[in-house]
């Protein structure tokens, strides 16, 4: 008898062998596991507490499976964009549960917006009122209003920072006073609270309470200055998951214990408070699963060019990044390696590499591997249409029966809406 000990546990996803589905569906494949995107909810929810409100924030992974699972299990929805509407609600939102935030939103999209309902506008700029303004007059529909702000102190702990001096994105606290008043002048927009957001990949949760009681404070002092309420705080989010090795893992039960005490301060009945999570909430649920095509020896360095690559994870390869380390990528066979071996993609940049010298060779053609933590931005954050390969299926695990929940691209449709 074989020690089982002794054999390799291979990859499972949602209870199905990560093998089957790529025999299945093929490669490369993104494969979202639903029973993990409802524990993570379940997992926030239980460490912020009953008051809070999740948002999904949609752009972390524009999936309408995806939203719609996250749907059922609590969320509502954090949208940046047109299309990110249309999913919200083809995924069942109503549109009063959708806010709608981004430094860019045109004229068109404010429009759009305005007439589907959307409960609140995060607006970011002194423009964007004056706009917001004219058309919910124009469709003769008000609009709820949020100010994003931008405290003037930058988000600690966060590999991507969006505020602090200078920043492109929300109203200078400084401005706060005299932005408020600009929505209260206006009749068609109704003032309901503040927003901030400060960055993504944090791992600082002590970062996080920091910036929620900032805001608070900054409300607090708003509501004396305006003599009106402001009883939604938008709190952001931007935590954490591990993407390279060596990532740390964000403090969650920190962030909620944190958060508690700031309630404690700052709640009162009329409040709603709201934290918008994208990547914490999906990427632990994806999975990439990709497929050795070719395997090739160069001045003593073992290759093994894969099917998959930076044009449909981006961030895998390290774009975005400023010191390059491997992602989470392993052999789904679970077989320890015993050599080295440079795993890349197809395309024609030396940047299409996944990892160098990754002790999890040697690789042959036709092994299956896997990237871990996937979920979020994933196939929307990546030049997919660099060198036109097709783009890969994404597929939906649950209760042990998998389905696709986006056809596999088809290479010819890089002729779609091109004229010669
Ligand atoms: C305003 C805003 N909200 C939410 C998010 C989602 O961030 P994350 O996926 O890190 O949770 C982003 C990401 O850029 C953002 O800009």
């Amino acid at each position: 008898m074989t020690d089982p000990a002794a054999v390799p546990a291979a990859t499972t996803l949602g209870g199905i062998a990560a093998a089957e589905l790529a025999a299945r569906y093929g490669t490369p494949l993104y494969v979202f596991d639903a029973a993990v995107l409802r524990a993570r909810v379940a997992m926030v929810q239980a460490a912020l507490g009953p008051r809070v409100r999740l948002l999904w924030s949609i752009k972390a992974n524009p999936s309408l499976a995806v939203t719609t699972v996250l749907r059922h299990a609590g969320t509502a929805a954090e949208l940046a964009s047109l299309g990110e509407l249309h999913l919200a609600l083809a995924a069942g939102h109503p549109a009063t549960a959708l806010r709608f935030a981004g430094p860019g939103k045109t004229d068109a999209e404010l429009t759009a917006a305005l007439r589907a309902g959307v409960g609140c506008f995060h607006v970011e700029s002194f423009d964007e009122i004056t706009a917001l303004a004219r058309l919910a007059t124009a469709t003769a529909a008000p609009a709820r209003v949020a100010l994003r702000i931008n405290l003037p102190q930058q988000l600690g702990g966060a590999r991507m920072r969006m505020g602090g001096h200078g920043a492109r994105f929300g109203i200078d606290a400084a401005d706060a006073v005299a932005a408020a008043r600009a929505v209260q002048a206006a009749p068609s927009l109704q003032l309901c609270g503040l927003h901030v957001y400060g960055g993504t990949q944090l791992f600082d949760a002590g970062a996080f309470v920091r910036q929620a009681e900032q805001l608070c404070e900054l409300a607090t002092a708003l509501e004396a200055e305006l003599g009106a309420a402001l009883p939604e705080l938008d709190l952001g989010g931007g935590f954490g998951v591990p993407a390279y090795e060596g990532d740390p893992e964000f403090d969650l039960a920190a962030a909620g214990r944190g958060l508690q005490a700031v309630l404690q301060r700052f709640d009162r009945p009329d409040r709603i408070w709201f934290v918008e999570l994208g990547r914490f909430l999906a990427a632990p649920a994806g999975t990439y699963l990709t497929r050795v095509v070719r395997t090739r020896h160069s001045g003593g360095t073992a290759h093994a060019i894969v099917d998959g690559g930076l044009h449909q994870h981006a961030a895998a390869a390290g774009v975005g990044t400023v010191v390059r380390r491997p992602p989470l990528l392993e052999r789904t066979d679970g077989r320890p390696g015993t050599a080295a071996c440079t795993i890349g993609g197809p395309l024609c940049t030396p940047a299409d590499q996944f990892a160098a010298d990754l002790p999890i060779g040697p690789l042959a053609i036709g092994d299956l591997l896997q990237i871990r933590n996937s979920g979020a931005y994933g196939l929307s954050y990546s030049p997919h249409g660099f060198l036109s390969h097709a783009t890969p299926a994404e597929v939906m695990v649950d209760g042990g029966a998998a389905r696709i929940v986006r056809e596999r691209g088809d290479a010819a449709a890089v002729l779609v809406g091109q004229r010669p």
